[in-house]
């Protein structure tokens, strides 16, 4: 059996990204251990959900903190005193500054609700309506310095319908994290992820050249 990694999930909200990993810990198709749930915010919804599942939780509010590299070094001391191998960001709405991504370099992964390097940023589901594409979706990806802009793990496409609106798409592109999330962790739990220049190399990949998706279908 692969080793559990331990891993810190990160949040600021609701936390349906760390319930989705629960539920794949619990159904044991992702080999991981929640050492800790961090929230910038003391009312996020995911503690509740943390706690539901005894884990261990700490909220760490911005505002006692003089710096953003200050707030940053109190929460990687809280990751390295629970022996937290890989930082896992579920909705965690707080840039990281080099403080952070260098104590944990290649060993953060970030989700966002769009497939980059298009939309980055806020309220991305918006400006992809707004954009007109006929596709947007999910991206799981490795934290560098710069927003939204790291190595590509792991995506996953939706389409966009006339009659979507902002919170159609947001549950539509939600659920496909809620798979994702779990299945990046994993490859990584499994030592098939490595990053070479701006790629992540996945071992043992099969490619299937009939996955394409056309938007209205032929
Ligand atoms: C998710 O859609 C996630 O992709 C997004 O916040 C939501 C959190 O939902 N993250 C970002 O936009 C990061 N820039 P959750 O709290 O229910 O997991």
């Amino acid at each position: 059996m692969t080793r559990q990694v331990p891993i810190g999930v990160l949040i600021s909200g609701s936390g349906t990204n760390l319930q989705a990993i629960i539920d794949a810990i619990d159904a044991q198709v992702l080999d991981a251990r929640i050492e800790v749930v961090v929230s910038n915010k003391a009312d996020a919804q995911g503690l509740a959900r943390a706690k539901k599942h005894r884990l261990c939780t700490e909220v760490v509010d911005p505002k006692g903190f003089p710096s953003r590299e200050a707030y940053d070094q109190a929460v990687v001391e809280i990751l390295q005193r629970r022996g937290v191998e890989l930082v896992v960001l579920a909705g965690f709405m707080r840039l990281l500054s080099p403080v952070f991504v260098k104590s944990y370099s290649n060993r953060i992964m970030n989700i966002h609700p769009a497939l980059l390097p298009a939309f980055p940023g806020l309220r991305v589901q918006k400006k992809a309506l707004e954009h007109g594409v006929r596709f947007s979706g999910c991206t799981v990806h490795f934290v560098n310095d710069e927003c939204d802009e790291g190595p590509i793990i792991i995506q996953a496409v939706v389409p966009v319908f006339a009659n979507d609106n902002e919170t159609s798409l947001t549950a539509r592109i939600l659920q496909q994290e809620h798979r994702i999330y779990p299945r990046a962790i994993q490859l990584y739990a499994e030592g098939r992820l490595h990053v070479v220049g701006r790629q992540v190399l996945i071992d043992h990949l099969t490619t299937d050249e009939s996955q394409v998706l056309i938007q209205p279908p032929l």
